[in-house]
């Protein structure tokens, strides 16, 4: 570790993520009504579904009850913001990525809720407050129910909505604002909403997945322009997923045909598309894939509390290749890993700033990276058992957070870097 060390820059953002429908709690969307209307069937099949992680037995009691798939008062973040903010800063964090809930905003078609543009007023400035660089992140897949019933990001007219939502975010917050991120992983969103069909609307179409992604790419520019317009020197970007994808044998021919193929649809597809319209290449890291022939083929272990493959290392090869594509500063906007008993966390924390380091080491301009996350969160179809925070949330005992010994460690590393900077 100490040949790569005092690499990080002395402004380099060191924060955390989350979203808005995963913390804040009573959010009424798309995705909460979802949530209610699947929680008994969710629960019932549980065990099909996750019977092969390791860990069943220490998730089954949770995992089979419904209450787990019901997002509710979530860790009650929205009231919450300012204990959560102090104990970002305790941490020695500078950033913090949080996401705007278009459902509270723009409760029913071209009506503002003001009180709810006040609190996104009052929380960007209580960010600042505590010296915490905001980076607002505009849309993370959950939408109002009003804009899902006219179908969402499925039907190409439906983007004037969304350009409304943008252009009131540019009047309201712009001014307060370096860092913008428009839209969370859109590949996934695609995939597991419309292509495999496991999270809403359910659609079972990877033609239309692919309609969805494209009308993504149209939804990104559109807000880069207004967003621009509005404030020239805002920084835009995005949050794509990227993988380190890789041949499980690298001299087969069709273990590299696959591993190329993915890569492209997976990883630089969007990106490509929009890389005039980005002012820094954003991206969530969390997997390392093996290709054999046309499947996926990981390691057994080491696995995540998900039975996630987990390779940390495997951010240098991501950092590398979007460093050569597009040549723009690169912020890691999430990264982490879910791991309640907090025993992977810090070795992950650990080869994921050294991954970082090298690759600074060698001219790649990373410029932050952001946790995910802060806190114990609602991870979707997954529900309430799997662990994401470097703080940990009892929602049994009045919401309690406690910081993990991980985050402890983190906290000290980055302090030392900072001095070191
Ligand atoms: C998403 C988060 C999610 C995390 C862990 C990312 O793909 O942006 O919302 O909680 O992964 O699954």
């Amino acid at each position: 570790m100490d040949k790569y060390k005092n690499q990080f820059p002395p402004n380099f953002f060191w924060g955390a993520s989350t979203a808005s429908h995963q913390v804040e709690g009573d959010n009424h969307n798309q995705w909460s009504v979802w949530e209610l209307a699947h929680a008994q069937d969710l629960a019932q099949t549980a065990h099909q579904r996750l019977g092969w992680l390791p860990g069943w037995e220490d998730v089954k009691t949770r995992a089979e009850k419904p209450d787990n798939y019901v997002s509710g008062k979530g860790v009650r973040h929205y009231e919450n913001y300012k204990e959560d903010f102090a104990i970002a800063k305790k941490l020695n964090l500078n950033a913090y990525r949080f996401g705007i809930e278009w459902a509270r905003l723009e409760p029913s078609e071209g009506k503002w809720d003001e009180k709810e543009v006040q609190h996104y007023r009052e929380y960007i400035r209580e960010l600042r407050r505590k010296g915490l660089e905001p980076f607002l992140n505009i849309w993370h897949w959950t939408l109002p129910n009003w804009f899902s019933d006219r179908g969402g990001f499925a039907k190409r007219e439906n983007l004037q909505y969304f350009e409304r939502f943008v252009q009131k975010i540019a009047d309201e917050y712009a001014d307060d604002l370096t860092y913008v991120i428009t839209l969370n992983e859109p590949n996934v969103y695609a995939s597991f909403g419309y292509g495999n069909g496991l999270w809403p609307p359910q659609e079972h179409s990877w033609l239309k997945a692919v309609w969805v992604y494209r009308n993504l790419v149209k939804a990104h520019k559109k807000a880069y322009r207004i967003l621009k317009h509005k404030r020239p020197t805002l920084m835009v970007g995005v949050a794509a997923q990227l993988a380190n994808i890789q041949a499980k044998r690298p001299h087969n021919f069709i273990d590299s045909f696959s591993t190329r193929l993915m890569r492209y649809g997976w990883n630089w597809w969007f990106l490509n598309r929009i890389r005039r319209q980005q002012d820094f290449v954003g991206f969530n890291y969390y997997f390392t894939d093996y290709y054999k022939n046309f499947r996926r083929d990981n390691p057994q272990v080491p696995v995540n509390d998900l039975g996630w493959y987990m390779e940390p290392e495997g951010l240098y090869p991501l950092l590398l290749r979007a460093w050569a594509h597009y040549r723009k500063p690169i912020i890691v906007t999430e990264n982490g890993v879910a791991d309640e008993q907090d025993q992977y966390r810090q070795w992950w924390l650990e080869e994921t700033m050294i991954a970082m380091e090298k690759a600074l080491s060698e001219g790649v301009q990373v410029v932050g990276y952001f946790h995910w996350s802060l806190l114990d969160n609602f991870e979707w179809a997954y529900g309430w058992w799997p662990k994401f925070g470097l703080v940990s949330v009892n929602r049994q005992q009045g919401m309690k957070r406690e910081i993990r010994p991980s985050a402890a460690w983190f906290a000290k590393e980055i302090s030392t870097r900072k001095k070191q900077g």
